[in-house]
């Protein structure tokens, strides 16, 4: 048996996974086989959702059906509302989500975890709901009631309706799916592995995505595109964008939305994203948007030059749901609203050829030694 340490699993291909694949050397991600800038530039947000569960695009009536089962799911009962209401204020929006996706768990009395059928049916009710939930939470932050999800309306419009009462022009309502679309998957990234590692203990899909919203919370991984925008907050002043990087590299601060553990070269999902958020700026940019979008490019520029890091999906992720209206603290539970998919995907995938996850550690403690006789 092998003693050689890999801190963080850096490097380490723990399983075989069909689900998506990252290409570090070339910059690539496809999900199924499918680039993904091909798929944000031709696909809707609800097709890429039902090719990651089901490894290919949807037909016309596989589709139609699976947008009438989503839009049929997305209320959440009125003692799930209630309970959430009761949650302190104070509470970050992930916790909320975090309770909300254990009380869904504790409300099936199924006792059928390891049924791929039965999960899929688990999954998309997760799908269907969650946006509910986030913007339960969003308007309650801000003093307002809950809306009704809306039938009529696409994943997307419905969101932008619970949360605001109205849907935006087509344009950001797309940009927001390439967000969505982006966002949905990416190989054994943090959450996506604590997820397998809940299930490989055979236990229940909602413990998984329950732990899995856990680690997305981190500031080094999904809670990074909150803390691009408090970064952005922060520095508020174009002009002092060099000036605040270098104190803050001196200081040896992370740079939220920089770097990333599997690119070294640039992030796959950038370039699409950040022409989504170029033209959001254009189209709807106010005088406000103008000048952080102007201290986001001097940053980023800035990061090259010092560093040679490149931003990753959370740098302009964060700016465009900014600019679409959200408050920084939803960033985050949009993040886990795409990323269901992925991670339930990776539930399935890890029940079909299941092995418990179970690493060693080396042990650097005190050499054994004989306890002392008692007191
Ligand atoms: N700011 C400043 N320095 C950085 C950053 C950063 N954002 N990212 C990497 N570095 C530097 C490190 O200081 C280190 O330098 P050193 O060798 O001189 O000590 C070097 O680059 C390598 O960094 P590691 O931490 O070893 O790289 P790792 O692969 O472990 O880190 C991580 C990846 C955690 C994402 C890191 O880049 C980071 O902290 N980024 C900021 C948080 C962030 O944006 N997370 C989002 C990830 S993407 C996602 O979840 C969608």
């Amino acid at each position: 048996m092998s003693t050689d340490i890999h801190r963080g699993l850096a490097g380490v291909v723990v399983d075989t996974t069909a689900i998506s694949t990252v290409i570090s050397e070339t910059n690539s991600l496809t999900y199924g086989g499918y680039p993904v800038q091909d798929l944000a530039a031709s696909r809707t947000w609800e097709e890429v959702a039902y090719l990651l569960w089901h490894g290919d695009l949807p037909d016309a009536g596989q589709l139609a059906d699976f947008r009438a089962a989503e839009r049929a799911q997305r209320g959440l009962d009125r003692a799930g509302a209630e309970l959430l209401a009761r949650l302190p204020a104070t509470c970050h929006p992930m916790d909320v989500l975090r309770t909300a996706v254990s009380y869904l768990g504790a409300q099936d009395p199924t006792e059928d975890d390891a049924d791929p059928a039965a999960n899929y049916a688990k999954s998309l009710s997760l799908f269907a709901k969650l946006p509910t939930v986030v913007a339960l939470d969003v308007r309650r932050r801000r003093g307002l009631d809950p809306l009704q999800p809306d039938p009529a309306l696409s994943y997307a419009e419905n969101f932008f309706h619970l949360c605001f009462g109205a849907v935006p022009p087509a344009d950001v309502v797309r940009a927001f799916e390439i967000t969505m679309i982006l966002y949905a998957e990416h190989s054994f990234n943090a959450s996506t592995f604590t997820a397998r590692v809940i299930t490989s203990t055979l236990s229940d899909l909602y413990s998984a995505v329950t732990g899995a919203i856990g680690a997305l919370k981190g500031p080094l991984h999904g809670g990074a595109n909150e803390a691009v925008m408090d970064m952005l907050a922060e520095i508020d002043d174009p002009a002092r964008a060099e000036q605040w990087l270098d104190r803050a590299l001196a200081e040896k601060r992370r740079i939220m939305g920089f770097g990333h553990r599997v690119y070294k070269n640039g992030d796959s999902r950038v370039p699409i994203m950040q022409a989504a958020l170029d033209q959001l700026v254009s189209a709807h940019g106010d005088a406000r948007i103008r000048r952080t979008a102007d201290l986001y490019g001097r940053l980023q520029r800035a990061m090259l030059a010092r560093k040679g890091i490149h931003p990753n999906l959370d740098y302009p992720s964060a700016l465009a749901y900014h600019l679409m209206g959200f408050d920084t603290p939803a960033f985050t539970p949009i993040f886990v609203m795409s990323r269901i998919t992925g991670w339930t995907a990776h539930v399935t995938e890890q029940l079909h050829a299941n092995v418990l996850i179970r690493p060693l550690g080396a042990y650097t403690g005190p050499r054994q030694r004989p306890v002392p006789a008692g007191a």
